[in-house]
């Protein structure tokens, strides 16, 4: 099958080289991609925001299917433009509708989504400049800590946890009267604070039926011990320890089959991942926020531990037939241990070599790329996030082990990575 997959993240790299461990040979492109997806495929320099130049391209490489891996291009509403041309609308497309990705893409539909379908999760009100009075009211009377979130796209920045009233106001004012996060907020959630472990669970969907993957959870700090400022994700562990059998079954009952059941009920065409970030309060469920697509740490775990072939998967995914599906995977753990460029989350430089990548890693371990490329003879820094390093092993603790063994003997200038991933499993 000719194949197109989106993105150039460790999510993407981890996809590609799911893609080719697949019996049947497959032609893959990665738009745009980055070093290491390009010794899965070819690499092809596409804008995920031009949808006639993804759709031109697809024509001429004849291809059959498109995986989405980011956000954006299915907020944008990808999908709907490819099932409306004739010439596209055959290809399996990997990926929800621009209603369906409205999940991640807007949180005020996402809570009246769960208010609708009665999901649990953390109480809220909705405002805009219409009824700001009416807001900073809300603020003045409401418990502490309280939680901020621009309803739109905001790269992961749009939600403040405030802990005083004067705060939250003054959030509340730059997010919608001075536009922080541009049109993301002009319209704000603000919901309830609520105290809990957070973990991921990922669900692929044909609309209808749905099958459970690997769970995970991932450390979105930069420092050790969770301190200090949030990234796009540290490092990961699958599975999560306390995700046990019966914490499993309430988030099944009472969140995985009520979304997908609210879904088909409220008429939304959705084949893909919905990726629902959780919060265990006391050992009871509630959603803190749905993603249509899946997380980059996680991938790097999960699609590792998955033992189906994956297209075969998105193949049923499309077809609406993933009720023939049994999923299958390593029940062994997996780590993995995000190295990133010195200054990030902040600011930082990218073009440094990256020596080391040519050492051999046992069949435990798998190095993916992040922010890497190549300049025809060396492979560069290019990114926040450079790669990762997944490992295998009965435990934590070993996992991570051989996860640090292999990165110390890669090198970039400014490398930095924790140490301390899976920190509360040990
Ligand atoms: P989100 O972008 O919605 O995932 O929010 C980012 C992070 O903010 C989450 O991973 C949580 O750590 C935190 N968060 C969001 N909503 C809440 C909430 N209602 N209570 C506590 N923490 C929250
Ligand atoms: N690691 C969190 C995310 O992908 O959104």
């Amino acid at each position: 099958m000719n194949i197109l997959l989106l993105g150039s993240g460790g999510r993407e790299h981890a996809l590609a080289w799911k893609i080719n461990q697949s019996d049947e040979s497959h032609t893959l492109y990665i738009a745009p991609g980055n070093a290491g997806t390009a010794n899965c495929g070819m690499n092809v320099l596409l804008d995920l925001n031009d949808f006639a130049s993804i759709a031109k391209f697809c024509v001429e490489n004849k291809i059959e299917m498109l995986i989405v891996g980011p956000e954006e291009p299915l907020v944008k509403g990808l999908c709907d433009y490819f099932k409306s041309k004739p010439a596209l609308e055959k290809i399996l497309f990997v990926g929800p509708s621009q209603q369906g990705a409205a999940l991640e893409g807007s949180k005020a539909f996402a809570k009246a989504f769960m208010l609708r379908h009665q999901i649990p999760t953390a109480k809220y009100k909705e405002f805009t400049i219409e009824n700001y009075t009416e807001g900073v009211q809300y603020l003045q009377q409401h418990s502490l800590p309280i939680v901020l979130k621009a309803d739109g796209l905001a790269a992961g920045k749009g939600v403040v946890i405030c802990h005083n009233p004067v705060e939250a106001i003054a959030e509340f004012e730059l997010m919608i009267q001075q536009s922080k996060f541009g049109e993301a907020s002009k319209k704000v959630v603000v919901e309830a604070f609520l105290d809990g472990i957070e973990m991921s669970v990922f669900v692929l969907t044909d609309g209808k039926n749905y099958v459970l993957l690997p769970n995970a959870k991932d450390y979105k700090r930069i420092g050790e011990g969770d301190k200090g400022l949030n990234t796009g994700g540290m490092g990961a562990v699958s599975p999560v320890p306390f995700a046990t059998p019966s914490f499993m079954a309430k988030v099944e009952e009472r969140i995985i089959k009520p979304t997908i059941n609210g879904l088909q009920e409220d008429g939304i065409d959705y084949k893909g991942f919905v990726f629902i970030g959780l919060i265990s309060v006391g050992g009871e469920p509630f959603v803190i926020e749905y993603n249509c697509r899946l997380g980059d740490p996680e991938t790097e775990v999960i699609i590792p531990r998955l033992k189906n072939d994956l297209i075969g998967l998105f193949e049923r995914t499309c077809k609406q037939e993933l009720d023939q599906v049994k999923i299958d995977m390593d029940s062994r753990t997996a780590i993995t241990i995000v190295a990133v460029s010195g200054g990030y989350p902040g600011a930082f430089e990218k073009g440094f070599p990256i020596e080391g990548l040519e050492i051999e890693v046992s069949a435990d371990s798998l190095v993916f790329h992040a922010g890497t490329k190549s300049d025809g003879e060396t492979i560069l820094t290019n990114g926040g996030r450079v790669l990762c390093v997944t490992s295998f092993a009965e435990t934590v603790y070993e996992a991570v082990e051989k996860s640090r063994d292999v990165l110390e003997q890669i090198y970039f200038d400014g490398i930095y990575y924790r140490r301390d991933i899976g920190y509360e499993f040990l």
